[in-house]
This record gives structure tokens, C-alpha cells and sequence, in this order.
């Protein structure tokens, strides 16, 4: 089983909608995936029809059910974690439990079945982050290439670093990528950022091949709570994820 996490500090870079389009491009592949939402605003989740009374992530971190048994089938090859807004509160006492950083790891050892689980991660370097990268083997990082969207990203690289070094070994950067950005943009400024994180010696080699164009079709098809490839199959937005997914597996298959 491969536990891919999407994450960025930042806030509205695309961790919600890559963590989804990787996870239905998997699925379309024919991999058993699982989707875990552990961001309380549950956008994630949002993207589908889950009935009330679905076991939730924050009753998993309270230990009322195990993970395995808040998988909710979403579609032939997907499950879903889904969040709640009270998964805020409950990430708080989940930080104060000693053994809080192994939990997801753990959680997820008594999952089966599964080929693929993709995480979608909160906007901040919690609790919730830190159990998740520690659940993981690569952590993909969407980024805007604008002047400031790289501080995020730096704090989140330090302490991945941290992580793999005192909890988890297998823990690697999967990936930087671009998101609502392509190199035929007329937006000077980006290139630049684009070209200096290209060029650094220690993230160019991070950075992937893939960039994510701005697509209209993205947000519609969460809205429609369809997957992209199935409410845009021609869209620039299904082309770019079938890219990155491709790229991902590269790198994790
Ligand atoms: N490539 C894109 N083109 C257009 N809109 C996008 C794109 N990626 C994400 N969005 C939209 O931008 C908003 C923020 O993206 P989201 O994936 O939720 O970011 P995050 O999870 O990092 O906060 C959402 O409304 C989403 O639908
Ligand atoms: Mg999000």
C-alpha cells in the first residue's frame, strides 16, 4: 500500500482539488484507492454524496472506531475518510495524546485492500500534518509561483525533513509542482519564480515536470460533485492531473 499526502501550509494553492483528481485518476486506473479528508473545513469531502451518520475522521482520532471502519465507498475503486467541521476541535486534544504522531501510521496498518491512500492535508503545520507525514512515503507540494507562496513551503520542506529523520525514514518530497500556472502564461513574474525554484540546487530537482493549468472545469466539477474526468474528460484540468498522476507514479510505483 502506497500513502501519498498532498500538503502546503498555505492556504488555496490546490491541495484539495490535486489530493481529489490523483485520487479519481487512480481509481480510474483501475487502483484500489482511499481518500482521506483530514482537513476540517472538509472540502474534500464535499465533493461527494455522503449520507449524515457516515463514521467521520474525528471519531477515528477519538478512537470510537478504527479507520478501517470509517472507510466509506464513494465510487467502484474509491473510499472515502470524510471530515467534519468538529474534526477542528478534536485535532486540538489529538495533539496533546503522547503517541499522537504514530496514530495515522497506525490507523492505516489495519487498513486492507487498498493500493493507494492520498491524503489531503489542512492548510497549517498541525497535529493532523504532522500524523499524516508521518503516515506517509511522499509528500507532494502544490505551490503558486508567486513571490511570497514559497515561505510556506519552506517551513513545510524543514519539517519534513525533521520527520524523516525522527519518525519516519521512508518519508521523501514526492514532488513540488505548479498549480495555476503554465509556461505559456503571459505572467512574467511567475516565470521568474518558477525559474529561481528550478534553479536552486536543492529544490529544482524537486520541482516536477508537470504544471497544472487554471481550468474553470476544476472548481465546476467539485461544485457538481463529479470527479473531473468524468464532468470534463477533455479539459485542460483532466489532461494536466492525468500528467501529474502519471508523474506520481513514476516516482511512488
Ligand atoms: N487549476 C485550477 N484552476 C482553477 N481553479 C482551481 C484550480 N485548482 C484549484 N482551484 C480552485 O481554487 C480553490 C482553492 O483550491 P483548493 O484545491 O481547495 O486549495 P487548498 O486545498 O490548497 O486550499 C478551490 O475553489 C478550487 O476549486
Ligand atoms: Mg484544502
Amino acid at each position: 500500500m502506497h500513502v501519498l499526502s498532498f500538503a502546503n501550509n498555505k492556504g488555496g494553492v490546490g491541495k484539495t482539488t490535486s489530493a481529489l483528481c490523483v485520487a479519481h485518476a487512480l481509481a480510474e486506473q483501475g487502483f484500489q484507492v482511499a481518500l482521506l479528508d483530514c482537513d476540517p473545513q472538509a472540502n474534500a469531502s464535499k465533493t461527494f454524496q455522503v449520507p449524515a451518520g457516515v463514521p467521520h475522521l474525528g471519531e477515528v482520532l477519538e478512537e470510537k472506531r478504527s479507520l478501517a471502519q470509517a472507510l466509506y465507498r464513494v465510487g467502484p475503486n474509491l473510499q472515502l475518510v470524510r471530515a467534519e467541521r468538529s474534526l477542528a476541535q478534536q485535532e486540538k486534544v489529538f495533539g496533546t495524546q503522547p503517541d499522537y504522531i504514530f496514530f495515522l501510521r497506525d490507523q492505516l496498518a489495519g487498513v486492507t485492500g487498498v493500493d493507494y491512500v492520498v491524503i489531503d492535508t489542512p492548510p497549517s503545520l498541525g497535529a493532523l500534518t504532522v500524523a499524516s507525514l508521518v503516515a506517509s512515503e511522499a509528500v507532494f507540494v502544490p505551490l503558486h509561483p508567486e513571490f511570497f507562496g514559497n515561505e510556506g513551503m519552506t517551513a513545510l520542506l524543514d519539517m519534513c525533513s525533521r520527520l524523516q529523520k525522527n519518525f519516519n525514514p521512508k518519508l521523501r518530497v514526492g514532488g513540488i509542482f505548479f498549480t495555476e500556472y503554465a509556461p505559456s502564461y503571459r505572467r512574467a513574474l511567475h516565470h521568474q519564480v518558477v525559474q529561481q525554484l528550478r534553479d536552486d540546487p536543492a529544490l529544482g530537482p524537486l520541482v516536477m515536470q508537470t504544471t497544472i493549468r487554471e481550468n474553470v472545469a476544476l472548481p465546476e466539477s467539485q461544485s457538481m460533485r463529479q470527479s473531473i474526468f468524468s464532468w470534463a474528460p477533455q479539459s485542460n484540468g483532466a489532461q494536466d492531473y492525468r500528467n501529474l498522476t502519471a508523474e506520481i507514479l513514476e516516482k511512488v510505483g
